[in-house]
C-alpha cells in the first residue's frame, strides 16, 4: 500500500511528464511547419536567361518546363504545346544556336542560355526569310505546327552549314549539303497534321538558295 508521500511524488512526476509531452508535441509541430516551409523554398529556383534578346529573371517551380516558362510566365505563346511528350516538334525553340523540344527540358536547366522563339526570329513587317518563304510557298494550313517548323528549319540550315552530319549524310569527309533527303531527315521530328510537307520543303530550299 503506497504511503501518502509516495502518492504525492507520483502525482508530481505525472504532471511533469505531461508538461514535457505537451512541450515536445509543440516543438515537433514547429519542426514540421519549418520543414514544410523549407521544402516549399527548395521547390523553386531563380533562373535568368535571355529570351529573344531580352534578359529575363523568373522564380520557377523546379518542375516547370521551358515550354511552360515561355508560354505561361513570359506569355510568349507563339511556341506551341502539341503532344507535351517530345513527339511532335510544335514546341521547338533555339537555345544557344541548337534546336530543342522545349517540352522536354526543364527551365532551370537553361540558366544563362540565349533562347530564340518564333517571336524573336521576326515580326509582322520584319519577317525572317524563313517566315516569308513559308508564306510564299503556303507551308502551312492550320498553322499550329508552324512556329516549331520554322524554328527547326532555321536551325537545320545552320546545322548543315556547320557540317554537322545527320543519319543520312553519306560522306562524312565532305561538307554536308542541302538536299531534299537531308532536309526530310533533319525535319523528321516536326510533325504537320495538315500535311504541308512538300511546301515546307520548297520554303526551306528557297532560303537555302538551292533548287527544290
Ligand atoms: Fe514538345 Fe510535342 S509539344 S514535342
Ligand atoms: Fe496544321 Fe501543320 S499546318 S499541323
Amino acid at each position: 500500500m503506497p504511503t501518502l508521500i509516495q502518492m504525492e511524488l507520483s502525482r508530481r512526476e505525472l504532471l511533469a511528464s505531461s508538461a514535457t509531452t505537451v512541450a515536445v508535441a509543440g516543438v515537433a509541430k514547429e519542426v514540421r511547419a519549418a520543414g514544410a516551409r523549407g521544402k516549399e523554398l527548395q521547390n523553386t529556383t531563380e533562373v535568368t536567361f535571355k529570351v529573344n534578346g531580352d534578359p529575363q529573371r523568373l522564380t520557377l517551380d523546379n518542375r516547370t518546363t521551358l515550354l511552360d516558362a515561355l508560354r505561361e510566365h513570359l506569355h510568349l505563346t507563339g511556341t506551341k504545346k502539341g503532344c507535351d511528350h517530345g513527339q511532335c516538334g510544335a514546341c521547338t525553340v533555339i537555345v544557344d544556336g541548337r534546336r530543342i523540344n522545349s517540352c522536354l527540358s526543364l527551365a532551370v536547366m537553361h540558366d544563362g542560355n540565349k533562347i530564340t522563339t518564333i517571336e524573336g526570329l521576326g515580326q509582322p513587317g520584319n519577317l525572317h526569310p524563313m517566315q516569308a518563304a513559308f508564306i510564299k510557298h503556303d507551308g502551312f494550313q492550320c498553322g499550329y505546327c508552324t512556329p516549331g517548323q520554322i524554328c527547326s528549319s532555321v536551325a537545320v540550315l545552320e546545322e548543315i552549314t556547320a557540317n554537322i552530319p545527320s543519319h543520312v549524310t553519306e560522306n562524312l569527309m565532305q561538307q554536308a549539303t542541302v538536299t531534299a533527303e537531308e532536309i526530310r531527315e533533319r525535319m523528321s521530328g516536326n510533325i504537320c497534321r495538315c500535311g504541308a510537307y512538300s511546301n515546307i520543303l520548297d520554303a526551306i530550299h528557297e532560303v537555302a538558295g538551292v533548287p527544290a
